[in-house]
């Protein structure tokens, strides 16, 4: 947990806090700071809900704080609508610093919803009236979790399972946002921070890393969907497609300099730490 001085009354609104990464980052958060909890569906005593697709919600929910964290939901087919429409909202309740969750590579023309994410930025960087950071994650080591916590010891792969990927722990991401947000715009505007891991492993090694003996097949994208996507949309389906077409020819890294100055340390190594 990161422990930082805010200013008294000072919200930070976590816009997405109920996923995978608003969940680490709010964790990470603690109590160093007033945390609002946005949500789309309110499950907890003060979470305020808010849907993105309309901008319910979003004035209460923005009102007097001084930073938001906006994450965008998974492959949603207009991200740029979304951040068009939280922006102007931020930008209307008087927030001083956006932090935009972004990605790493942001302008691969091969992949849409990493194409939406520069579109996100560049919406940001123009925007009159707030300040601003971008952050721009690596893969996360924990979408493999299922293996890399022992429930499973079998990872079906739809692209090349000897990539190069730079994975990043979500626990690492999620204590560098913490770090820009409790610091502040006038520490970190204008910045934009690529958080890859420490170094470039192939799912292959990093299911060897568990020390178990993790069977791990490639499929072919199409039978992928059918046992792992069923639940997603068509437009969905086509930007992970794309990913995966784009994993098997390139893998994905990015370096870690921006994540190690901002943790103050080196970076987990995912592999060091399953061995
Ligand atoms: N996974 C990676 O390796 C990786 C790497 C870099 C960047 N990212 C980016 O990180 C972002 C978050 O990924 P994630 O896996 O953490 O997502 P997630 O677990 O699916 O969480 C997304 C959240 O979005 C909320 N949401 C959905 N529709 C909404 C709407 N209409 N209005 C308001 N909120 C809505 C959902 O809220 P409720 O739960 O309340 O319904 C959900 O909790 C994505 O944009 C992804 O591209 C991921």
């Amino acid at each position: 947990m990161v422990r930082r001085s805010t200013p008294r009354g000072a919200d930070i609104a976590v816009i997405g806090a109920a996923g995978k990464t608003g969940a680490a980052v709010v964790s990470a958060l603690g109590s160093a700071a007033p945390v609002r909890r946005v949500v789309h569906t309110a499950r907890r005593t003060g979470d305020l809900a808010v849907d993105l697709e309309t901008g319910a919600g979003l004035d209460e929910a923005l009102t007097g704080c001084r930073a938001a964290y906006f994450i965008a939901p998974n492959l949603h087919p207009d991200e740029p609508g979304l951040f068009e429409r939280f922006l102007g909202a931020a930008v209307d309740a008087g927030v001083e610093h956006v932090v935009y969750h972004s990605v790493a590579w942001p302008y691969t023309p091969a992949m849409p919803h990493h194409m939406d994410k520069a579109r996100c930025e560049d919406a940001l960087h123009i925007r009159d009236g707030v300040r601003w950071t971008v952050l721009q994650p690596c893969a996360y080591a924990e979408n493999f979790a299922a293996v890399l916590d022992g429930d499973s010891d079998l990872l079906e792969v739809p692209y090349d399972s000897d990539a190069p990927f730079s994975f990043v722990a979500l626990a690492d991401v999620a204590a560098a946002a913490a770090r820009v947000l409790l610091d502040g715009a006038d520490a970190h505007h204008g910045a934009t921070y690529e958080l890859g891991g420490p170094q470039a492993v192939s799912v292959r090694q990093l299911c060897n890393a568990t020390g178990r003996a993790v069977a791990v097949i490639r499929v072919p994208a199409a039978e992928w969907m059918e046992r792992h996507g069923r639940a997603l949309t068509p437009d969905a389906r086509a930007r992970l497609a794309a990913m995966f077409e784009f994993y098997d020819r390139h893998g994905f890294v990015a370096g870690s300099a921006s994540l190690a100055a901002l943790l103050e340390r080196a970076p987990t190594s995912v592999v060091d730490r399953l061995r």
